[in-house]
């Protein structure tokens, strides 16, 4: 706010019937935003906002009202389609932090349902209040019995994110009571189910896959542990959950559990404005996430990998990515926003290394390419003048590589940690009394009007 005199005005959200549940501060800045026409049309002022952090905006919500005229934003490079107190990232400085607090100590400091707390409510939970939390989801992990029958309707080799689609969406078939997004216990309900019934149903989906019998969850364990037992359990055996495979697991997790207006997340967001229940939004979201741009993205990178095959095929890789030959790109790369070292790949990075100790892979032939291929592209002109630094998605695929789970389920991973911000975006927009249905608008570039020709007198 540097010197700026400024005004405050304060907003209230509401759920449901006038129960204030947040109170938001945003600051319309004295200066204003003066937009002028060449064309000698009168020029036309708009307000500055500035959040507690990051760019201020100019709200150009009265353009077409006062001029006719649209903005031109594919993209959305330059338009901030919300105002939200959950994430925040400064893309340039390489910063992450949720609900104020570092990547970097919630990874380190605390497990993931902590963080899906903290994401949900906007404050770390006390001792009771995450024991309840814990116990909530805990009781809701188990999914509808007829749920096992819904499954056989995919076929054995379904994509796990197609599964993953159709179930989730499926939910709102099954879980009638929590649809109703007007009632706040309602939406609670939906949430808790959610989170809770994620890691069951991307088991469950990759159960399915591999021929082997649905693991029902295990109240005694937590949620990632639960998550790994469901994957790797069968009903054979004992299975023991490794506690440095289940830390490195639920690390990934608080990586991916929310990135602020990412396409998925805009994708629910966008959904959530029409009304439409949670169950239904989130499947939406899963579906966005799928993109080899966005989530996809990690499944990418095990497949270049696998091309590329050995470090001495590296240069010709990387020629090939420079020369833009329409097929090779450097998956793991480059990030919208981020123009720096994206700190969850750090983070990810040293997880990925605990892990291969763990597994006594070190030596592996996957890592020594991957860091191969990461210290060339980090020293390429190409690419540092591009600031296209390595991802999140650059090292989470070697991790979960190293923990034999197949290429296929990665996005289905990232899909079950990224749910918790998914619903804490949807419940932010729900409560944001500035909510509207989204509707963008676009440049015509068809045809204008014209009559219709009979078939006798087309050519
Ligand atoms: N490899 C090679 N060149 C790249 C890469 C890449 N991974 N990413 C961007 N570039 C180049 C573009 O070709 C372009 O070059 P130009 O200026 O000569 O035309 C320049 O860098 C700028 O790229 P844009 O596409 O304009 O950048 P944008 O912000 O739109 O793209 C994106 C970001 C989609 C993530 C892109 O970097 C990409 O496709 N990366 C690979 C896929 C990936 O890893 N996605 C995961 C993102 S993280 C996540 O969703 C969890």
């Amino acid at each position: 706010m540097s010197g700026n005199k400024s005004i405050r005005y304060n907003f209230h959200n509401f759920i449901g019937t006038n129960k204030q549940v947040d109170h938001t501060e945003i600051v319309m800045k004295e200066k204003l935003a003066t937009l002028s026409f060449s064309d000698g049309s009168p020029s036309i002022d708009f307000p500055i906002f500035g959040g507690t952090i990051g760019p201020d905006v100019i709200d150009v919500r009265s353009l077409y009202a006062k001029t006719g005229k649209f903005t031109y934003d594919p993209g959305f490079m330059s338009t901030a389609s919300c105002r939200s107190n959950i994430t925040y990232i400064d893309g340039d400085e390489g910063i992450l932090l949720y609900r104020g607090y570092p990547i970097e100590q919630l990874a380190e400091k605390c497990d993931f349902l902590e963080v899906a707390y903290l994401i949900l409510n906007g404050e770390l939970p006390n001792k009771n209040q995450k024991f309840e939390f814990d116990d909530i989801v805990t009781k809701h992990t188990m999914v509808h019995d007829q749920m096992n029958f819904f499954f056989r309707g995919f076929r054995r080799d379904a994509h796990p994110m197609a599964v993953l689609c159709g179930v989730v969406g499926a939910l709102s078939a099954f879980y009638h009571d929590s649809i109703n997004i007007h009632d706040e216990k309602s939406r609670d309900i939906a949430a808790f189910r959610l989170i809770a019934k994620l890691p069951t149903i991307t088991a469950m989906a990759y159960k399915y896959n591999m021929g082997q019998p649905f693991m029902y969850p295990k109240n005694s364990l937590s949620y990632t542990e639960n998550f790994l037992y469901m994957m790797f359990g069968n009903p054979c055996e004992e299975y023991k959950v490794n506690p440095v495979i289940a830390r490195a697991m639920d690390r990934i997790l608080i990586l991916h559990a929310d990135h602020e207006q990412n396409a998925s997340t805009s994708t629910v967001r966008l959904a959530g404005s029409t009304g439409a229940n949670p169950f239904a939004c989130i499947s939406a979201g899963i579906a966005s996430l799928w993109g080899p741009a966005h989530g996809g993205a990690n499944e990418a990178v095990l497949k270049m990998l696998d091309e590329i095959g050995d470090v001495k095929n590296i240069p010709d890789f990387i020629k090939r990515v420079k020369e833009k030959d329409g097929q090779a790109m450097l998956m793991g790369f480059g990030h919208r926003v981020y123009k720096n070292y994206d700190p969850r790949a750090k983070l990810i990075q040293k997880t990925c290394h605990e892990v291969l100790e763990e597994l006594d892979m070190k030596d592996n032939k996957l890592i020594k390419l991957a860091m191969a291929l990461e210290k060339i592209a980090l020293e390429d002109d190409y690419f540092i003048k591009r600031k296209l630094y390595p991802n999140v998605d650059f090292y989470s695929g070697i991790v979960y590589k190293a923990l034999g789970i197949p290429v296929s389920m990665y996005t289905a991973i990232f899909a079950l940690a990224r749910t918790v911000g998914w619903i804490a975006q949807w419940k932010e927009l729900i409560a944001d009394p500035e909510q509207k249905l989204s509707r963008p608008r676009q440049l015509f570039t068809g045809s204008k009007r014209r009559e219709y020709v009979p078939f006798a007198k087309r050519k």
